[in-house]
This record gives structure tokens, sequence and C-alpha cells, in this order.
């Protein structure tokens, strides 16, 4: 189905390290004009979304922009996978598999947690504990990826710290990091470990830096994109993203 962005004219071009223009399409398009409804009427998105639906804890909005970026905001002749930091139940990576397996056949999603819950946390900042988010149902994950025939999600299991490095060795060039692990020390590896093998113009999306109960996550996010490596935003709304530019 054809989806009609909003449109802001050409003055909002690339600045500062991120497309402006992008980022008003789907931030404004999704709060102020109808691209949820368009999105309710498509059917791809509606497909990725029944296979996830049950297992994430994504709002619909933030799940509906990642779709944007995926649909919109990828060159498909452009190398690079997608990881995931933070899986829990499997949804929003089901959902990106889902919706790559039908637009980018070549690309892979690499999934990883522990998938028993979450490590050790730090008490000054985060409000998560070590063991919440314990019952992600690996097993049954692996069930729908097999059933469901979606081929291109590989999940990697235990901690980012022992398996990341590892696997990115193996993975090489990142399009897109989807950052949804809510603590401050995760946030932190997730984006420094991604920005190593990030492509130019690449993604990095932190689902959940702007809720109450994740100001560790939002501390990493302040200390490393905006202090150390001084990146601007591309979107606040619904969720922040930031661009890999010069
Ligand atoms: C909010 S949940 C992810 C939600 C998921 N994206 C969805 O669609 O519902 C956060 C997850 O981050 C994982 N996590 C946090 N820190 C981690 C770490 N250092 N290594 C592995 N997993 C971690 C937790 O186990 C938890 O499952």
């Amino acid at each position: 189905m054809t989806i009609v962005l909003p449109e802001f004219g050409e003055a909002f071009r690339r600045s500062r390290g991120r497309n402006v223009r992008a980022g008003l399409q789907r931030g404004v398009g999704l709060q102020d004009h109808n691209l949820a409804e368009q999105l309710h009427q498509d059917k791809l998105y509606n497909k990725a979304m029944e296979l996830a639906q049950n297992r994430t804890v994504l709002t619909e909005q933030n799940r509906m922009n990642l779709y944007l970026i995926l649909r919109f905001g990828f060159d498909s002749l452009a190398a690079g996978h997608i990881v995931e930091f933070g899986t829990y139940r499997g949804g929003s990576a089901l959902f990106m598999a889902a919706v790559c397996k039908e637009l980018y056949p070549d690309m892979k999603v690499y999934a990883f947690d522990t998938f028993e819950g979450m490590p050790p946390t730090d008490p000054q900042r985060d409000l998560y504990r070590a063991g919440d988010f314990g019952d992600a149902e690996f097993e049954d994950l692996l069930e729908i990826i097999e059933r469901e025939k979606i081929e291109n999600l590989h999940l990697v299991r235990g901690r980012f710290e022992d398996t990341a490095e590892d696997a990115l060795k193996n993975i090489g060039a990142v399009r897109l990091s989807h950052i949804d692990c809510d603590i401050y020390t995760a946030v932190k590896y997730s984006y420094d470990i991604s920005r190593k093998y990030m492509v130019d113009g690449g993604y990095w999306v932190f689902d959940d830096c702007l809720y109450a109960d994740c100001m560790g996550a939002m501390e990493a996010v302040e200390e490393l994109t905006i202090q150390r490596d001084g990146r601007f935003a591309e979107q606040v709304f619904p969720h922040l993203v930031y661009r890999n530019w010069p």
C-alpha cells in the first residue's frame, strides 16, 4: 500500500549529522498527521504486528516508527544488518524481521538478550533490578521463529558484554541498532559496540530512554551520544533516533 508522508519542504535536509526532514516526517506524521491511520491499513505493517503483538512491550507508536524507518529510511542497495539489544519475548525482533523479510531479503536481524531477565543493575541510576523481565519464554520464541519461518532472525543468548563483541565481528556492518535494554550499563555498552560497525547514515533507535522509569538509559544516551560524540537527535518523538553521519 502507498503511504503518504507529510511534506516539510526541501529546506529541512541534512545538518549536524541528522536528516531533519526525515525526522519531521516520521515524528510529526505520527504525532499530528494521519500516519497511524494509514499504517493501520497497511498490509505488511499488520502482518508483522500480528506476529509481534502478544510478545512485545513496545508501544504502538514506537513500533510504527520502526516500521517507517525500515520502509522509508533504508537505501535498498546499502549493506548492513539490524542488531537489537534487549529482546525479551521477541516482539520487536519478530516485527523487524518480518518486515525485512519482505523488503530486504539479504538483511538479517540479530537479537541479543540474556532471555532470562536483567543482569545486576545500578541502584543509584536504574529502577529495574536483576531478574526483571525473567519470563522471556525462550523455547516458545524459538518455536515461533521456526513455525513462522522467520529465517532472517537470529537470537544471541547471554549478557551483551559476553556475546556482542564476537557476534558483531561475524555480523559486520550494521544499519540499525535498536537499543531497548532500559538500564545504564547495558545502553552504554550497546551504543558503543554497535558504533564500531555502524554504516554511514545508519540508525540508533533508543526505545526507552524517554520513559520515566528508564533514567539510567537516558543518562547513558546523554553521556555518550550527546556529550562525548556530539550527536544531535534526528527525532525525539515517539523515541530518540540518532544517525551516523559526520
Ligand atoms: C524492555 S525489555 C526488551 C523489550 C523488547 N524489545 C520487546 O519488544 O518487548 C529489556 C530487555 O533487556 C535485557 N537486558 C538488559 N541488559 C542486558 C544485558 N546486559 N545483557 C543481555 N540482556 C540485557 C533484559 O533481559 C530484558 O529482556
